[in-house]
């Protein structure tokens, strides 16, 4: 039997947006579990060995080609892709233009078909291939001020679970996490412009059923049981790491 410690052992990853946050956490686990890990990143100049850093855009099919091409040829192949490379986007149906739509639009989700379709003739030569796209509660939930966002994490759910019909012939699978409030850079970034930080933290976390952010680390280890060779039954399904915000419905405290 396999132990679960070293279930990524000999095999190889690539992570979108892996140089910060839930990304970064995750191919530190791959690696910590065996697997050989590139991360793709606008911005990788602070990936560390044993990560294997590439400059991508993820919303520039000729850098993702490029990028995807150097990176499973210095890995030697590919058994596991994690689309997590994601911006965040504030406000109303009405408050964003044109422009930032199709911006958030292009990284969300047209990135992963980018990334996907790179990778998929790799994937389909892997024995032990799959797929994790981060996704979100925001899928899910209907959230305050969210509505380009929660469009674009809509559309990744959908995204997931039609690769997944696509491709289980193929011995692909496709799964994805949603995550609730994680305690990553984008979200310090978002407290640090809040009016009062330490009441948006506190209101942040209370909404959560257990009264805390989830960590990136807690995500990551969401990805990697979806990404595990030992979850071969697991397909087209979404994962919440959120800390029961979307399945519990409490009472007040002490009532
Ligand atoms: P982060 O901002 O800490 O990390 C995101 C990484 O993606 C950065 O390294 C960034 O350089 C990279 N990136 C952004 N645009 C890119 C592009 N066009 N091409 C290549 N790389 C790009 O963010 P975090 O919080 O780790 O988020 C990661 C994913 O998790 C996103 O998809 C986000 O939507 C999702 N998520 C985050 C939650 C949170 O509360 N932090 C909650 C639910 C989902």
């Amino acid at each position: 039997m396999t132990e679960t410690g070293r279930d990524f052992e000999g095999r190889t990853a690539l992570v979108t947006g892996g140089a910060s946050g839930i990304g970064r956490a995750t191919a530190e686990l791959l690696a910590a579990r065996g697997a050989r890990v590139a991360v793709l990143d606008l911005d990788p100049t602070g990936v560390e060995k044993p990560l294997r850093g590439y400059r991508a855009d993820v919303t520039d099919s000729a850098s993702v080609r490029a990028a995807v091409h150097a990176a499973t040829e210095d890995l030697g192949g590919l058994d596991i892709l994690v689309n997590n490379a994601g911006i965040g986007a504030q406000g109303t149906v009405a408050d964003n233009d044109d422009a930032e739509w199709h911006r958030v639009l292009d990284v969300n989700v047209v990135g992963i078909a980018r990334v996907t379709s790179a990778a998929l003739p790799l994937l389909r030569a892997s024995s032990f291939a799959a797929i994790v796209n981060t996704c979100s509660i925001a899928a899910t939930a209907g959230l305050p001020q969210r509505a380009l966002y929660s469009a674009s994490k809509g559309a990744v759910l959908g995204l997931t679970r039609a690769m997944a019909a696509d491709h289980v012939r193929e011995g692909i699978r496709v799964n994805c996490v949603n995550p609730g409030t994680v305690d990553t850079p984008w979200v310090g970034r978002l407290l640090d412009s809040a009016r009062d930080p330490a009441a948006e933290r506190a209101a942040l976390a209370a909404r959560q059923p257990t009264g805390r952010l989830v960590s990136a680390e807690q995500v990551a280890t969401a990805i990697a049981y979806l990404a595990s060779p030992l979850s071969g039954a697991t397909t087209g399904t979404d994962l919440a790491v959120d800390g029961g915000m979307q399945g519990l419905r409490l009472r007040p405290a002490g009532k």
